[in-house]
């Protein structure tokens, strides 16, 4: 019988082109037809979906938002309040100032800040104030900044073989749509090849506007790597933008740039910030973000309530628990454990990354439909898993057990199809989808 879940996903397909609004939450991202599109409930670490099975989430947390887990006490409070006293009018909302010292004060190179209510958008205004600020228009950059045209522009001159974005966190995003003009704006480099930053600005002399990258994703900064970043923009006069909206309070508190000891020009936030509630943070120095003053940066419910009181809320418990060292421990304990069992199985199973943002992969040649075949037997056993862990503040060691306990039931059968080769033919609905692609 169709679940609830898969019947109003196959009527969203119908009404929303693409299914959902984040390609991470589509279902045929984790198991084709078996993956829970919908929740109605979410506390903690665990959700109820649609048919009314409670799942323990073992896999990407609300996409890296829900750091404290879902539905903090704390943050909801606050928020709830906000809501009874209004959290819209024709006057600003006073927490969005309060925000602002509470950001300042973490990070003390910091003068300014702006608001927007998601990560992509963030970004678009970190890379307008950066470009109005030098009059200069090209960006060079590595890894993922979101959907919006300044990073797309980066796959208008190669769209064949994954366009430029190829080697980066989400290859071969179409740009289809972003006007030709801005082809060449958009210049990729990969983390820790300092020698490719200097080739793009040896080729552009003087037309770099801002170097826009992560402190890190999934790999240490090599070393002398960060100082040569920022050495290359100060000879440059580039602006320095830091992308906090993953790695940020995750890694360490205030982000990562302050455990590697770097300076940016702007830094930005997102995702974690607000706890599951839009809310996002373009912070940086005065003589940068000043410049927001001579660009048009306005929108609406960039003014709204909830976001800043959700965000002072989220801050206020990232101030007194050790956010980042709970996530290594939890994230540690699960990588010994289902690299454990996997080793006695004779699987091969690899961990990269941070700790606090795992990336499980099978080494095999058929690893996606083993990936997708374990998201299926561990779904029967009421655990969401998928091809990564973000760990959150809610989740326990009793988490991580139940998670190892259904695991060893369900990687013999992993192993053996491993083994046989016939993987395919125990997942029915398909394999798992690995990147962008059209689903009608
Ligand atoms: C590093 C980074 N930057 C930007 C974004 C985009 O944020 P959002 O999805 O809120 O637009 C993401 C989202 O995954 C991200 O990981």
């Amino acid at each position: 019988m169709i679940s609830a879940s898969q019947a109003l996903y196959e009527k969203a397909k119908r009404l929303i082109p693409g299914g959902t609004q984040l390609l991470s939450k589509r279902p045929e991202m984790f198991a084709p037809e078996n993956w829970p599109a919908y929740y109605r409930e979410a506390q903690g670490c665990e959700v109820i979906d649609l048919d009314g099975n409670r799942l323990l989430d073992m896999s990407i947390m609300g996409i890296g938002t829900c750091l404290l887990g879902y539905n903090d006490p704390d943050v909801s409070s606050a928020v709830i309040r906000r809501i009874k006293a209004g959290s819209m009018s024709s006057l600003n909302n006073p927490e969005e100032v309060e925000l602002a010292e509470a950001l300042l004060e973490i990070h003390p190179w910091a003068e300014q800040v702006r608001y927007s209510r998601t990560g992509g958008e963030a970004m678009a205004i970190a890379v307008r104030i950066a470009r109005a600020k030098t009059r200069r228009s090209i960006v060079a950059f590595c890894g993922y900044h979101g959907w919006h045209d300044w990073y797309l522009a980066a796959n208008l001159s190669s769209k064949d073989s994954g366009g430029q974005l190829q080697g980066h966190l989400l290859p071969g995003l179409e740009p289809n749509g972003v006007p030709d003009g801005l082809s060449g704006t958009a210049l990729p480099f990969r983390y820790n090849h300092l020698d490719e930053l200097e080739a793009i600005i040896l080729q552009h002399p003087d037309q770099l506007a801002a170097v826009v990258m992560e402190p890190t994703r999934h790999d240490e900064p090599a070393p002398g790597f960060l100082e040569g970043v920022r050495k290359l923009c100060d000879q440059t006069q580039t602006v320095l933008v830091v992308d906090e909206i993953t790695a940020g309070w995750r890694l360490h508190h205030g982000g990562a740039h302050l455990k590697y000891g770097l300076q940016p020009d702007i830094a930005v936030f997102g995702k974690a910030l607000g706890n599951g509630h839009p809310i996002a943070a373009v912070i940086g120095k005065g003589k940068v973000m000043e410049a927001a003053q001579y660009s048009f940066i306005s929108s609406s419910y960039w003014t709204e309530g909830v976001g800043p009181a959700a965000a002072l809320a989220t801050l206020n418990k990232l101030k007194s628990v050790d956010v980042p060292r709970h996530l290594t421990t939890i994230s540690e304990r699960l990588r010994a454990g289902l690299g454990d069992l996997a080793k006695r199985l004779g699987l091969n199973i690899r961990f990269s990354g941070h700790p606090a943002i795992t990336i499980l992969s099978f080494e095999d040649p058929q690893a996606s439909a083993l990936q997708t075949l374990f998201t299926i037997r561990m779904l029967e056993q009421g655990i969401l898993a998928g091809s990564g862990f973000y760990a959150s503040l809610a989740h326990r060691e009793e988490h991580v057990e139940r998670f190892l306990k259904a695991s060893g039931k369900v990687l013999p059968e992993v192993a053996r199809s491993a083994e046989i080769g016939d993987v395919l033919e125990r997942i029915p609905n398909g394999v798992k989808h690995s990147g962008f692609s059209r689903l009608t």
